[in-house]
């Protein structure tokens, strides 16, 4: 077993492990030459979808889930380390597992703190309308990354998935 020098897992905040993945096996998920650096993945097992991202910092798994209201981030934007979600314009830091930007939709941070609708450049005011939607929205709170550990070998990503 040898570590591929080609690619390196990044380290992420270790209070973020994924429930259950602290302990958990490591399983080959895909070949290195399959993640070129600036791209993203995700990969399946069951029903847990996780996202690959090889970013300036190394290889990142989390959940394949917008930390706001679970859009697949996979198909969004990878830039440095920031991805960027392609439903309501949310940006996430997956060095320190923090929103850079909040939603479009506003809402509460992970710290439970506040922030109102707001509307990218070029584009019409939003309005917080009235109603339930609008409630749910202000009450959704956008929580911080969960990691799972990666490790390099032999020119394969392994990740440490929970059965
Ligand atoms: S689901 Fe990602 S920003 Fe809303």
């Amino acid at each position: 077993m040898t570590d591929d020098v080609r690619a390196r897992p990044a380290a992420f905040p270790p209070r973020l492990v994924a429930a259950g993945a602290a302990d958990a096996p490591f399983r080959t998920v895909l070949a290195v030459d399959d993640l070129p650096p600036g791209e993203m993945r995700r990969v399946s097992f069951g029903d847990l979808d996780v996202l690959l991202a090889h970013t300036t910092r190394g290889i990142y798994a989390v959940d394949d889930r917008c930390p706001h209201m679970s859009a697949p981030l996979s198909i969004g934007a990878l830039d440095g380390c920031i991805v960027a979600c392609p439903l309501h314009n949310g940006r996430f830091d997956l060095e320190s597992g923090d929103p850079t930007q909040m939603p479009t939709t506003g809402g509460l941070d992970p710290d439970g703190v506040y922030h109102p609708t707001w509307s990218p450049p070029g584009s019409p005011e939003k309005p917080d309308a009235p109603g339930k939607k609008a409630e749910a929205r202000r009450l959704t709170r956008v929580r911080r990354f969960r990691y799972y550990a990666v490790r390099v070998v032999d020119g394969q990503i392994e990740v440490a998935l929970p059965d």
